[in-house]
């Protein structure tokens, strides 16, 4: 895994990354959680092919994907609500398949947060401690503690239905957390709230989770929560996982065309190799009227297709043709979008090919900013392009 994570960080720089390597990490020995080449089918469905994972004691993790590639189904397995159909999950060195249903370390918060709607608030986070055979003053006081936790201990009293979204989202976690279990499983956790409390909602969970310190995956298919919310992420596709990092790693450095357009935004280019070194690769395309130029080298023959990836934010926009013989092309402002903090401008170049340039709002308003129809330059540097073989 840290082989993986390193690989992927040191990708653009240090040279050469095989075209078609596994990005499917090997289970290592130090996870706290192995899945290990775990497959579901449902009959003809397979749901998850055969999917390596480790992740680390205290980790929040995010299994990041659209919907139907598999997330919840993996996460259910992981909760013991599925069997598996291949494959081996661990918890802390334990294979989960051998232990009983009541002894499982494992807590799952469920998207609805299946809060029972006659009981309140503290009654609703004691009942899985009662079950247990918890009563008197520890129930009285657990309850209590994880109530606090997450600032609702003023609310014992109430019934789900006299809570906001987000305050019934703080019960659930408080219900999954009084438990202490090994492992907390989220699966979509933001997706009752709206949009402006669930960012809020998202660090006040990051919060409480660090000072738990339990080990959590969760699963989203908002890629800005994963990354908010993530120390890793693994981005799942048709029941794999098609690539695995840090947040700041996959976004950089996609590996593939998918998680370079799944993450975020990008500006494609496609071509062919002209000239391939260690440490840089030039590739043309007729999409442009110069050839790119790369910072980093890649394995392949001369001539093989590849596409390069440009993130909006690292593209300038020129009134004066620049200079390099490389990475610009020419064309016209087709549309401006005001987005508040950022503006994008999509400019068509020469070509048809329409570039998207993210522009900080502070910077357009100091220069003499292009509008719509003007005939401007594009341009970004070696370092902006990443060369996507898959
Ligand atoms: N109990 C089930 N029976 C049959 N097919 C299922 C079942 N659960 C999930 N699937 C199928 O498995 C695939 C993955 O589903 P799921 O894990 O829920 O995806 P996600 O959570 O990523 O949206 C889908 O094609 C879904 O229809
Ligand atoms: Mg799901």
């Amino acid at each position: 895994m840290s082989e993986q994570s390193s690989a992927l960080k040191a990708a653009p720089n240090s040279g050469r990354r095989e075209p078609g390597s596994s990005p499917t990490a090997q289970a290592t020995d130090d996870g706290f959680v192995r899945i290990v080449d775990v497959v579901k089918k449902f009959g003809e469905t397979t749901a998850v092919r055969g999917v390596n994972l480790s992740v680390k004691k205290g980790e929040l993790f995010a299994l990041l994907g659209s919907s139907g590639c598999g997330k919840s189904t993996l996460l259910r397995m992981l909760a013991g609500l599925e069997t598996v159909t291949e494959g081996q999950i661990l918890i802390d060195g334990e294979d989960l398949a051998k232990m009983p249903p009541y002894n499982r370390p494992v807590n799952m918060m469920f998207q609805s947060y299946a809060l029972f709607p006659h009981m309140s608030v503290e009654s609703n986070v004691a009942y899985g401690l009662k079950q247990e055979g918890v009563k008197g003053g520890e129930l009285k006081d657990r309850v209590h503690n994880a109530l606090s936790l997450v600032q609702m201990a003023q609310y014992a009293k109430r019934k789900p239905h006299q809570l906001s979204g987000g305050q019934q989202q703080r019960v659930a976690l408080a219900r999954s957390l009084v438990k202490r279990p090994k492992l907390l499983l989220l699966d979509e956790p933001m997706s009752a709230l709206d949009k402006q409390i669930r960012q809020r909602t998202q660090i006040e969970l990051v919060n409480i989770l660090d000072s738990v310190g339990v080990t959590c995956i969760m699963v989203t298919h908002d890629q800005e929560e994963a990354m908010t919310m993530a120390n890793r992420l693994a981005v799942m596709s048709e029941g794999q996982i098609v690539q695995l990092g840090t947040p700041h790693e996959v976004y950089e450095y996609p590996n593939s065309r998918f998680s370079a357009q799944f993450i975020g935004s990008t500006n494609l280019f496609d071509g062919n190799v002209v000239e391939d070194e260690p440490d840089h690769v030039f590739v043309e395309s007729t999409e442009l009227p110069v050839r790119l130029y790369v910072s980093h080298g890649i394995t392949g023959p001369l001539g093989m297709p590849v596409t390069i990836s440009v993130r909006p934010e690292r593209i300038a926009l020129t009134r004066k043709p620049p200079e390099g013989a490389y990475n610009w092309g020419r064309g016209r402002v087709t549309n401006i979008a005001y987005m508040g903090g950022y503006t994008l401008y999509h400019v068509t170049l020469d070509s048809g090919k329409v570039v998207v340039a993210n522009l900080s709002s502070l910077a357009i308003g100091e220069i003499d900013s292009p509008t719509f129809d003007d005939e401007v330059y594009v341009r970004w540097s070696a370092s902006a392009g990443v060369v996507l073989t898959s």
